[in-house]
């Protein structure tokens, strides 16, 4: 694969853009320093988008979206979009790219750096070194299933109320087969063990999902140790011991309470990435968005408070999925542990141990002179 990386970065609203410019800091480092070339795009998305083109993600931005190696997205939305109809809200532009790039598994590590371990809700011992990654399937499940509606229950003169609310979770095997090979495939990248969470024990579904997933590991993925739990107790287990994981893969519902659970482990919101990633591209890259787990913070935007860590890491995760480059995304997760370390903090992560205060601007400073002094 060559050396050069085409980028497409979306800033969005509210804080979006004040952590995105230090991420563009980190990029300009590894351009110079590091020899690696990258072709960066910007363009609206959000309500910036909606402000210019009465759309939260303009077709053009979808194009490019869809030529590029990798987007890397802020944040969208805030209270000045409110009252929106919800057909241009500034979610829809997230929505719409994620739909449009077909990005089906969604990455949500859960990494506690030992200076932050304090933050965590649970026991420093438990929590220390945790170093886990959550995949969650994100195009289909119970969120999209049909039939699904709120509907007169005409038949049933017992149910107080008269109404009924229907969802569907639905899995084609498909579906449950292409994010297992992602789950494989990135546990190949790390200890080599995948835990499968699904409810096989009441749901068709779920026996659906074990046998696929336990079928593309015998075919595909035999050097792979596979283990699968019931997805209650796998909440259970995160909470007592997180550290028996590594990967563990999931369906959309799941992946969405397990993983918000397993970021707290971790402590401050301002310190979570993700990635969303689809299927891989002619260039044997996969289609792939990368993203910080937090909103646009309408409350403290503009003030330089932002903690621009967990959008630095979103582009570590890109280093690593796009573009090949785990050494890089390694030094990267290193600057950041090192000035963690060295007690620099910006306002969300200010604890009862003190440290210095500083802003989102010199947090990313301090992150580029440690890349620098190596
Ligand atoms: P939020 O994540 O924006 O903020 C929640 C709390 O965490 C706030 O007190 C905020 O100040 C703090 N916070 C968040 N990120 C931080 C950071 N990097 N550094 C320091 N503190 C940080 O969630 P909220 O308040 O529910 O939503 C605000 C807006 O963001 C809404 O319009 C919402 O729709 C949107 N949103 C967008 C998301 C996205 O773009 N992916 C995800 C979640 C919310
Ligand atoms: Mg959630």
């Amino acid at each position: 694969m060559s050396d050069s990386y085409s980028l497409l970065i979306l800033p969005g609203d509210g804080i979006g853009p004040e952590v995105m410019v230090e991420v563009v800091k980190i990029i300009d480092w590894f351009q110079t320093h590091r020899g690696m070339s990258f072709e960066v795009t910007q363009d609206l998305v959000g309500g910036a988008a909606y402000d210019e083109h009465g759309s939260p993600c303009a077709d053009e931005t979808l194009e490019k979206a869809l030529s590029v190696d990798a987007v890397l997205l802020g944040a969208v939305g805030g209270p000045q979009y409110d009252s929106l109809d919800f057909s241009v809200k500034p979610e829809r532009g997230l929505l719409r790219l994620r739909k449009e790039l077909d990005l089906f598994a969604n990455l949500r590590p859960a990494q506690c750096f030992d200076a932050l371990a304090d933050f965590s809700s649970l026991k420093r011992e438990v929590v220390a070194g945790l170093d886990i990654l959550i995949v969650r399937e994100l195009t289909s499940g119970v969120y999209f299933g049909e039939p699904r509606g709120i509907h007169a229950d005409d038949n049933n003169p017992d149910n107080e109320g008269g109404r009924v609310g229907v969802n569907t979770q639905r899995y084609t095997s498909g579906e449950i087969r292409r994010v297992a090979r992602s789950a494989f495939d990135l546990a190949g990248q790390r200890s080599g063990r995948v835990c499968s969470m699904e409810k096989a024990n009441v749901m068709e579904s779920g026996i659906l999902w074990r046998e696929e997933v336990q079928w593309v590991h015998d075919n595909e993925y035999p050097d792979i140790e596979l283990s699968h739990m019931y997805a209650d107790n796998g909440a259970m287990q995160l909470v007592r011991n997180p550290r028996q994981f590594d990967v563990i893969v999931t369906d959309n519902l799941f992946g969405d309470i397990l993983s918000d659970a397993a970021a707290m482990l971790t402590g401050s919101l301002g310190m979570l990435p993700s990635a969303s990633l689809g299927a891989k591209m002619e260039n044997g890259r996969p289609r792939a968005m990368y993203e910080p787990v937090h909103g646009s913070a309408p409350d403290i935007a503009g003030q330089g408070k932002a903690n621009p860590i967990a959008c630095i890491l979103s582009f570590a995760m890109a280093l690593r999925y796009s573009f090949d480059r785990g050494d890089a995304a390694a030094d990267l997760e290193r600057a950041v542990e090192r000035v963690l370390a060295d007690g620099v903090r910006t306002a969300d992560l200010m604890g009862p141990d003190g440290g210095t205060p500083v802003s989102t601007a010199e947090m990313g400073d301090r992150i580029v002179a440690a890349l620098a002094a190596g």
